[in-house]
């Protein structure tokens, strides 16, 4: 099986089978992690543009690191430092890397459909990296990875997503690979960041203020970051947050025993979650990390080093 499509622009369009099929094809990078070697050649002679228009850390540094690991070599942009701060347009500033020949194009932006956008300009493969509040597919992707790898399947798990779900790319795309593998896909934070649209996102999904409510069954946990500026603006303050939605040992407690917790970082210590839960053996957090090397190192490897006119229908 080779991959159906060109782009990797959002997991809403993928199959159940796209899905697994990235998922198996991670499982090898999986294993160059834990080598002392790293470093392969799969990919010499490839060049990958990173362009974040918006200011990344582990995304960043994690589709660089699966870039070196597979041989490539990388261009970068980071927006502060470019001419994007000169007021150049996003398409004449994609137009020109693009001159400068990469194979592929890894893209974060703070616009909704950015990736879309170029993806539709250009003829080399891009990959999201995350935009605006629309899907962040590569996290969805080491999501599920790594839930798959400590419960064995995904089929019909029980989970819960916690905090801003309304804005969350994170969310988004980590409801819709889970959905697909029939999980049952619970969403809890204040009314104002639980939009009843939410309930459209995938068949049977539960809409859950009460955290107490929303924890019973869980078998995985996926708590977002809190976006301070978010919370002090409708005049929720931080310590009724804390008080309502801390992911506390104590919480932990009442979801499944041994349930996963999952969080993409960056985390906020002592806001959304309790230090003790983060660094404790239920943690998947680091797990997460390194799965996220994987996840691109294969999707690297299958968009750059594909063979040309490869494409077919799906999010291309
Ligand atoms: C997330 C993002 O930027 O979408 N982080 C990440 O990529 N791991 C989540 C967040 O910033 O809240």
């Amino acid at each position: 099986m080779t991959l159906r499509f060109r782009h990797l622009l959002a997991l809403e369009p993928l199959l159940r089978e796209d899905i697994a099929f990235l998922l198996d094809q991670s499982k090898p990078f999986q294993e160059i992690q834990r080598n002392p070697l790293k470093k392969l050649a799969t990919l010499r002679g490839k060049t990958v543009a990173l362009l974040f228009f918006e200011s990344s850390t582990r995304t960043r540094i994690s589709f660089s690191t699966a870039a070196a690991r597979l041989g490539a070599d990388t261009m970068n942009l980071q927006a502060e430092a470019s001419s994007v701060k000169k007021g150049e347009s996003l398409l004449d500033t994609v137009r020109t890397l693009d001159a400068m020949k990469p194979d592929v194009i890894v893209m974060r932006h703070s616009a909704s459909g950015a990736p879309q956008f170029v993806a539709e300009r250009l003829k080399i493969p891009v990959i999201n990296a995350g935009d605006g509040v629309h899907e962040h597919p590569t996290q969805g992707l080491l999501d599920a990875l790594t839930i798959r790898d400590r419960i064995g399947h995904l089929d019909g798990l029980n989970v819960t997503i916690i905090g801003d779900i309304q804005h969350s790319r994170v969310a988004r795309s980590d409801i819709y690979a889970l959905a697909r593998f029939g999980c049952r896909i619970t969403l809890c934070g204040p009314a104002m960041w639980l939009p009843r649209e939410c309930e459209q996102m995938a068949p049977g999904i539960r809409l859950v203020p009460r955290i107490e409510e929303a924890l019973r069954d869980a078998q995985v946990l996926i708590v977002l970051r809190v976006q301070t500026e978010r919370l002090l603006e409708p005049g929720l303050p931080l310590d009724e947050y804390i008080r309502l939605y801390q992911m506390t040992p104590g919480r932990l407690a009442q979801a499944q025993p041994g349930a996963l917790l999952l969080h993409p970082g960056p985390m906020i210590r002592g806001l959304e979650i309790d230090p003790a839960v983060a660094d404790g053996p239920q943690s998947c957090i680091l797990e997460q990390v390194t799965n996220g090397v994987a996840v691109r190192m294969a999707l690297l490897y299958l968009m750059a080093g594909g063979t040309p006119g490869s494409g077919g229908p799906g999010t291309d």
